[in-house]
């Protein structure tokens, strides 16, 4: 399946000196490994297992699973019987057998260039202990779930390592989501209690996050779901001179805009909480199995779901994945611009970066803040050697060409990362020569919040580059390309991309619903796991993503359903029937194009597009805002009723080949809909 040779021409290696050092160094290297880690995965997986501490031993097999639904429910067990705590391996390891107390965790920069700071391993471990005990204290238990909304802070970090030190199951949902989401996800996973934090700023912006928190708990304490407790991170507010009491509100800062509204039954102040708590917590011993944490991420069908992760494997997995995709070297400043309310900076900013023992950057701002060089600041300000970001991102830099990068000189770059959507190949060679100046390969990562980590992905020192491709599998996954009937097509071919075996990062459920865990992921191929994605193997064996199959939309390598936004613009009383389709955006990936059938004597007007705008935003998240709405008061639909979204995607893009459309019921409104296309120009 991995070629035995590699391509001479139109690949990339970068011209810097990576293999002297590199774990893979070499494709031949890659390869072997690659056959070990699927002939005996007990093996491989054994070796690495050994770097961790574990407090007693698994009994069975390393891996034990069943992918077929046509055999029995679907399972995947790593390591089962054994039991470790991650909290325990990514902090006191470190500090205590590995000896790097001393050593930085991470370099926190602020959104405003001047605002920094530094915590340790040590002082890590310390503030982790400390708000493990705050937890405790709350009464927070092993299995309970806690729901964390919060910004780019090192706080963060503590809260969900704190959460891990005694076994709970952190939720964490991205400060850019709204009040209506956060409520959703408190409920779906039935969390006991919030951590938060005043506010921030994203950019110029300031966004009252309590202001928000206080707006969800109201909405879960009216739909019958009272959350008692909700911790709050002044942020943004000023330490208090006096002694705290952790019942009164944090005193404001030079941010006279900021709202804290208090609630003095349910709100507590994280500072006068932690100030009271010992350093010393001993950490609940896990069994691999247990639930590690729920992210939801969006469903087709338009419900989020709670993906879930256990401990063992996905400890194991998102170490590997880091220390080999990065090849991670000791000296390493390692820089990942994700927001941890992501899977990747679950698996990339905490996980698999601490269990290395890594030096990071977690960085709160945005890369256009104060300009549009910030970026390349950072990166020569704390001689980033690895670097990873999205496509997104490097296409709104591109924009401004390369002088905002020259300004910088960032010589101690050695890796770039990308993760998020397929990058195209303008986009790879302008990070590739203006950014990187084709000394640093680029890795380009193809995984999912479902698959805890890489799947798809080069070794940096080992891998040849082509543009726009992920190229292979990493140790452990075996894809497939699938037809639509299910066949596993070989050689060049294009198909549903599948994997066929599971590696020990991948999910284990959906949280509460099994059910629909197994009818999402392993209904439509029994024996297979399905990704979702479509996918291209060329000649040279190389794997190229071509981009969702489902009804799933990728906004700046975020995942929409279209679902999601449909139910969001009919809630509003105007509205009788919404489609959404992805139109291509230079520089989001796409963007949303939305159109709307009224209801019978509403008129369209320009405040009301602005309303639903509002509505989607408020109900999803500032993401998820329509870029254009169409009023359609016809939808091209099959006879039988369903919405043919192919057409709507033409009509879109303004492109007037619409292939076969004699199965629709009316093809005059087809015409209708192109008259009045929303954004002519683009
Ligand atoms: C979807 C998963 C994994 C963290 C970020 C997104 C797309 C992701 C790539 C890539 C082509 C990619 C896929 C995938 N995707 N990385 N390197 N090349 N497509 O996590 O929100 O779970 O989204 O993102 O479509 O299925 P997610």
């Amino acid at each position: 399946m991995i070629p035995d040779h590699v391509p001479e021409e139109n690949v990339y290696y970068g011209s810097g000196d990576l293999k002297k050092e590199s774990h893979v160094p070499s494709f031949d290297k890659y390869k072997e490994l690659y056959m070990k880690s699927i002939d005996n995965p007990d093996e491989f997986w054994g070796v690495v297992a050994k770097d961790f501490f574990w407090k007693s031993k698994p009994t069975g097999p390393f891996l034990s699973y069943n992918f077929d639904v046509t055999k029995g429910e679907i399972f995947i067990k790593c390591m089962e019987g054994a039991s470790t705590n991650i909290c325990y391996n990514l902090l006191d390891r470190n500090v205590h057998e590995r000896k790097l107390g001393d050593r930085i965790a991470f370099f926190w920069e602020g959104n405003e260039p001047g605002d920094e700071s530094v915590v340790t391993y040590r002082e890590l471990l310390q503030r982790v202990c400390r708000f493990a005990n705050v937890l405790r204290s709350q009464g927070v238990k092993k299995g309970d779930r806690v729901s964390i909304y919060m910004p780019m802070v090192i706080e963060l970090v503590v809260a969900m390592l704190a959460c891990v030190r005694i076994g709970a199951v952190h939720s964490i949902v991205f400060a850019g989501f709204s009040a209506e989401s956060l409520c959703e996800r408190i409920m779906d996973s039935q969390c006991l209690l919030l951590i938060t934090a005043d506010g921030f700023y994203r950019g110029d912006k300031l966004i009252n996050l309590k202001h928000l928190a206080d707006e969800a708990l109201q909405k879960c304490r009216d739909k019958g779901f009272p959350v008692k407790r909700c911790i709050v991170l002044k942020h943004l507010s000023k330490e208090p001179e006096e002694s705290m009491d952790s019942h009164s509100p944090p005193a404001k800062r030079s941010c006279p805009d900021l709202q804290v509204p208090w609630n003095p039954e349910v709100d507590l102040c994280w500072h006068a909480l932690i100030s009271e708590a010992s350093d010393e917590c001993e950490p609940e011993w896990c069994n691999s199995e247990d639930p590690l944490f729920i992210l939801y991420t969006s469903g087709s069908t338009g419900k989020p779901k709670g993906v879930v992760h256990t401990v063992s494997g996905y400890m194991l997995y998102t170490a590997t994945t880091f220390k080999l995709v990065f090849d991670h070297q000791p000296d390493d400043v390692y820089w990942c611009t994700a927001d941890i309310g992501w899977i990747t900076g679950h698996s990339y900013i905490t996980y698999g970066p601490l269990a290395n023992g890594a030096t990071s950057v977690l960085f709160e701002g945005l890369p256009t803040y104060p300009d549009v060089s910030r970026m390349w600041e950072i990166v020569d300000k704390y001689h980033v050697t690895k670097f990873y970001t999205a496509p997104t991102a490097i296409r709104l830099l591109m924009k401004f060409g390369s002088e905002p990068v020259q300004k910088f000189k960032r010589k101690s770059l050695k890796v770039l990362g990308t993760v998020g959507e397929p990058i195209n190949p303008e986009a790879w060679h302008w990070y590739y020569n203006v950014v990187g100046e084709k000394r640093c390969p680029i890795v380009d990562t193809f995984w999912q919040t479902e698959t805890g980590g890489h799947v798809l992905t080069p070794l940096p020192a080992a891998t040849p580059m082509k543009p726009g491709s992920a190229t292979f599998p990493f140790f452990g996954v075996v894809p497939a390309i699938l037809n639509e009937s299910g066949e596993e097509l070989e050689g060049p071919s294009e198909g549903y991309l599948v994997f066929k075996q599971p590696w020990p990062g991948v999910m284990r459920t959906v949280y509460g619903n099994h059910q629909r865990f197994e009818s999402i992921y392993f209904k439509k191929f029994p024996g297979y796991y399905v990704t979702g994605d479509g996918c291209r193997r060329d000649k040279d064996g190389y794997y190229w993503i071509t981009g969702r199959i489902d009804d799933m939309l990728n906004v700046s390598g975020h995942l929409l359903s279209t679902a999601e936004v449909e139910s969001a613009l009919v809630e509003h009383r105007a509205v009788a029937e919404a489609a959404v389709v992805g139109r291509p955006h230079p520089i989001k990936g796409e963007s949303l194009y939305c159109f709307v059938t009224l209801k019978d004597g509403v008129a369209y007007s320009q405040m009301l597009e602005a309303e639903l705008k509002k509505q989607v935003r408020e109900k999803i998240g500032a993401i998820a805002t329509p870029d254009y709405i169409q009023n359609a008061p016809g939808l091209p639909k099959t006879r039988s009723g369903k919405i043919m979204r192919r057409v709507l995607r033409k009509i879109a893009c303004n492109e007037k080949d619409l292939g076969d459309i004699s199965t629709l019921a009316d093809s005059s409104v087809v015409e209708e809909l192109f008259q009045n296309r929303c954004c002519p120009s683009v």
